[in-house]
């Protein structure tokens, strides 16, 4: 099976995932998705933590100094991406708070160079899911229901097991749409 749907385009692993799908949606009524396990997954790397080239951490600039998460990932509210902050974000503050500890030394380095820090990716979606910060996040959907509660995190690890079933599972109980194409291209 994995060897398989490797070897297929993502619209043609979906038409075949569907063709096994639907013969046994009769018996699990409307539900039939929630629970299927779907080949080839990066979404369920709960607790995912990649190495990052310096700690950033959200628990002292979140929780202890209460910087509003939107500060620093601005485009949430009105686009696909959240976005991850520039080094001129950062060095708005850093130029002068804790300029004595190594990591900020590693960021003014950087920042004189112009060259970006590279931090490494914790959530991934597969290519052909459509997904999108802004509705979620104008409909008030707090950050911390999908990502837990990064206020007390130093570097983001994954906190939910981002499966199919878990985003069908939100839309259906709160009437958001389900079919195919919401999320699917
Ligand atoms: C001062 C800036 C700043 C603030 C405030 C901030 N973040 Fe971040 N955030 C970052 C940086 C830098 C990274 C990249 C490093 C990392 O992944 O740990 C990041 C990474 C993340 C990631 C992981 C992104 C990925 O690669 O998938 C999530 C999720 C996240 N932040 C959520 C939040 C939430 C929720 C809040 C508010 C509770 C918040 N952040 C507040 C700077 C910030
Ligand atoms: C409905 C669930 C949900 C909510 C609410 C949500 N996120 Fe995300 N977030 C995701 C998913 C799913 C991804 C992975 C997207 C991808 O890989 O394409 C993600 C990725 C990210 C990333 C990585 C960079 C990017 O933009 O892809 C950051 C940073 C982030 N979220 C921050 C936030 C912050 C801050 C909030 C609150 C303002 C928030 N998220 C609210 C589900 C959510
Ligand atoms: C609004 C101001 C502000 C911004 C913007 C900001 N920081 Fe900070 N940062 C602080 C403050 C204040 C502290 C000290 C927190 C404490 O010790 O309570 C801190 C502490 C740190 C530390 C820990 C230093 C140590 O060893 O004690 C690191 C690393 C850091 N910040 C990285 C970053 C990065 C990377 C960014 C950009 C993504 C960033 N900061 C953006 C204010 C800011
Ligand atoms: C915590 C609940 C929740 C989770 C988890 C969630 N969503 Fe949503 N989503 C919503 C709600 C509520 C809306 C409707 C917002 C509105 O009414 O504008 C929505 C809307 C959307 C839309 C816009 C639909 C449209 O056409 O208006 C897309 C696309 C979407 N979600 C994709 C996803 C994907 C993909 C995932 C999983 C990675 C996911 N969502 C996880 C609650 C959630
Ligand atoms: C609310 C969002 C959402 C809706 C609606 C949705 N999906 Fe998905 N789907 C996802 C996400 C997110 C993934 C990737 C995560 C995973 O593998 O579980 C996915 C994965 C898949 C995969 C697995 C592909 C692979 O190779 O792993 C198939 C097949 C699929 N969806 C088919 C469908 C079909 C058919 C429908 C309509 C009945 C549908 N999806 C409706 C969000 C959604």
């Amino acid at each position: 099976m994995a060897t398989v749907t490797k070897t297929l385009s993502p619209l043609a692993r979906l038409c075949l995932l569907l063709a096994l799908l639907i013969p046994s949606a009769c018996g699990r009524g409307n539900k039939f998705w929630t629970n299927y396990w779907t080949p080839g997954d990066t979404v369920d790397n709960v607790g995912y933590h990649p190495d990052q080239p310096i700690e950033f951490p959200h628990n002292l600039h979140a929780g202890t100094r209460q910087i509003p998460c939107q500060y620093c990932h601005s485009s949430a509210r009105r686009s696909a991406t959240a976005g991850i902050p520039s080094l001129n974000t950062c060095m708005g503050c850093h130029q002068y708070v804790r300029t004595d500890k190594d990591a900020i030394k590693y960021l003014k380095s950087k920042w004189e160079a112009k060259e970006p820090v590279v931090w490494t990716k914790v959530h991934d979606m597969p290519d052909f899911v459509r997904f999108s910060h802004r509705p979620h996040v104008q409909k008030g959907i707090d950050c911390a229901e999908c990502h837990g509660d990064v206020k007390e995190m130093v570097t983001v690890k994954q906190a939910k097991s981002m499966q199919m079933g878990w985003c069908v599972e939100c839309h259906q109980a709160n009437q958001a749409p389900i079919n195919c194409s919401t999320c699917h291209y």
